[in-house]
């Protein structure tokens, strides 16, 4: 279990759970059909002096796989542990399925699905020990649960590495294996915060294969984190852009691009609009745009020297070397 979030270890038992999920393991009927699957107003929150998530509004949508990208030190964990009630919400609102987080958290932890940015996965019990534990905590009806961790294990392809220790995975299996753990609960909103990281471009791909198979199978919806420009362009319905604990941009990768191509086309024939933002000059009249050139258009130069600290740097590279 992981140090970092010892909430995720709190059974999902409190008044205001929600019945169980449909038999069978899928996902429960929607309550509120046409509502948001997740929806943050003004949330905020603070470490000390640090305004790590300093005003944040975002409304993913059923069904979407939706890119909270930033650099490091950007908010992004802080405002996922806010989403799954790890930490408090001290300001703002969040809605998970209509669930409010600060006073229904129970009912929003057992909608969620989180695989943290810190390594889960326990080395000494093996994938299938894993995966049964969360089970577990998550409160899988203990009939259905001997076959809900065969389901889980089968949908990230661990069936046949079930019975060995995770010490013995290589870093793409023991990212599979958080996936396994945190879609044994059948999450309606799976949370995950950089789940690539660390891995080569195979491990990449194939993680994000099993997280798109799952999403066909159930219609789950994914928020995931990622400093992986590539990674959101690819796979990510929409996308918000955090820097400095807010959304400086959202939308489609395809829209935020063409948004920018426009600036860029305004700059060149001199008529740019007075703008608060920072806008990067085009490299050529006629260069397409990356998402990493919008990021940089809308958080300005410098990313990477003035954002994340000692303790990204260190937490990251501990989950690199983990998973390497
Ligand atoms: N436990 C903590 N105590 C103090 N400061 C923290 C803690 N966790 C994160 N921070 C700070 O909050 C800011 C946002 O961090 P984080 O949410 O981890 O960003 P990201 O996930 O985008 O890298 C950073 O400045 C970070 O140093
Ligand atoms: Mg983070």
């Amino acid at each position: 279990m992981t140090r970092e979030d010892p909430g995720r270890t709190v059974p999902p038992t409190g008044p205001e759970a929600p019945p169980d999920t449909a038999p069978g393991g899928g996902p429960a009927p929607p309550r509120a059909p046409e509502g948001d699957a997740l929806s943050c107003h003004g949330l905020r929150y603070a470490f000390g002096e640090t305004r790590a998530v300093d005003g944040v509004d975002l409304a993913v949508r059923p069904g979407e796989v939706f890119g909270l990208l930033g650099p490091n030190g950007a908010g992004k964990t802080t405002a996922i542990r806010c989403i799954t009630t790890l930490l408090p919400v001290p300001a703002g609102m969040v809605r998970v399925f209509g669930h409010d987080a600060a006073r229904e958290r129970m009912a929003v932890r057992r909608l969620l699905g989180y695989v943290p940015q810190q390594l889960s996965a326990d080395a000494g019990l093996t994938g299938r020990e894993n995966v049964a534990l969360f089970a577990r905590v998550f409160d899988v009806p203990r009939r259905e649960r001997a076959a809900r961790v065969d389901q889980a294990l089968r949908a990230v392809h661990l069936t046949d590495a079930a019975n060995r220790l995770a010490k013995t995975y290589s870093g793409g299996m023991i990212r599979r294996l958080e996936l396994a753990q945190a879609l044994v609960s059948a999450p309606r909103l799976l949370m995950l915060d950089e789940p690539t990281i660390g891995l080569d471009p195979i491990a990449r791909t194939s993680v994000w294969e099993h997280i798109n198979a799952v999403r066909a199978a159930t219609g789950m919806t994914v928020l995931v984190t990622t400093h992986y420009m590539d990674e959101a362009e690819q796979y990510c319905d929409r996308v918000a852009l955090m820097h400095r604990g807010r959304i400086r941009a959202l939308g489609t990768p395809a829209e935020l691009r063409s948004a920018l191509r426009t600036r860029w086309a305004r700059a060149a024939s001199g008529d740019s609009a007075p703008s608060p933002l920072p806008t990067t000059p085009a490299p050529s009249s006629d260069a397409e745009p990356t998402l990493e050139d919008v990021f940089r258009d809308v958080a300005g130069t410098g990313l990477d020297e003035q954002s994340g600290d000692f303790r990204d740097v260190r937490s990251t590279r501990r989950t690199a070397a983990r998973v390497g």
